[in-house]
């Protein structure tokens, strides 16, 4: 399948962002959009780590719905993000229904997202693994959370092939499940997530806009490599 043309990089915001301390790759964009699996492939292909952020909000929410409160309480929300470490959610299925749904409402909590940004930053600073570079995706990461990040795309699809992707992720372990609330799901979510008044889910003005309705993951890949090339050949000179 062909691959889109995809809108140079300035010269301008090119010089700056040079200046970070590892290379930093950004990915957002709405859920099951493409994002994480092409996240995924640019860290392994690179051999930059890897940082799923949405993880964090889902590993939150977890816990807490684990402990029986209420993903709306505040201060309860706070104390988990704050007691957080990815190692209390070792081996749980953060990947479900529920705790998706749960995730985006402790995500609209500013407390939440700041007790989670430091994690974020030092992770695209200083990579574990001594690696060079870092690959994060999110919804923020461009705009709040790495506005200095070497390379950023947005990446987007159209609902219906979204809640498609997400519906043949989930419909083994939930027999009975419809096509249809995935996508009323995913609608929910993405209005909240890009409703709220703090660190909302937005391209950032030097994001590239990655559009996978039409494209294979391969094609996906593609285009974004094109682009991360053409940024470390500049960064090199
Ligand atoms: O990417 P995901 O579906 O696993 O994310 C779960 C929720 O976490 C999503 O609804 C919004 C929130 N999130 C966020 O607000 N900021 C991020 N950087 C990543 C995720």
């Amino acid at each position: 399948m062909k691959t889109p043309p995809l809108a140079s990089l300035r010269l301008q915001p090119l010089r700056r962002r040079a200046m970070a301390k590892s290379i930093v790759i950004a990915l957002d964009g709405p859920a099951a959009s493409g994002k994480g699996t092409l996240a995924q492939l640019i860290a392994d292909h690179y051999g930059f780590a890897y940082l799923d952020t949405g993880s964090l909000y889902r590993g939150v929410a977890y816990l807490l719905l684990r402990e029986g409160e209420d993903p709306k309480d505040r201060l309860a929300a706070e104390r988990a993000a704050r007691d957080f470490s990815l190692d209390k959610i070792a081996g749980a299925d953060i990947r479900s229904r529920e705790v998706g749904a749960a995730a985006s409402v402790v995500a609209a909590q500013p407390a939440v997202r700041d007790a989670l940004l430091d994690f974020q930053r030092g992770f695209a600073n200083r990579p574990p693994g001594e690696k060079k570079g870092a690959v994060l995706d999110g919804r923020d990461i461009g705009t709040v959370v790495c506005p200095h990040a070497s390379v950023k795309f947005f990446v987007i699809a159209s609902p219906e092939i979204r809640a498609r992707r997400r519906f043949l992720e989930l419909k083994d372990a939930k027999p009975g499940l419809k096509e249809a609330d995935v996508l009323a799901d995913l609608m929910e979510r993405d209005a909240r997530d890009a409703g709220r008044t703090d660190a909302p889910m937005l391209q950032a003005k030097d994001a590239e806009l990655l559009d996978t309705t039409h494209l294979t993951i391969e094609a996906a890949f593609a285009a974004a490599r094109r682009v991360i090339d053409g940024v470390l050949r500049r960064c090199e000179d």
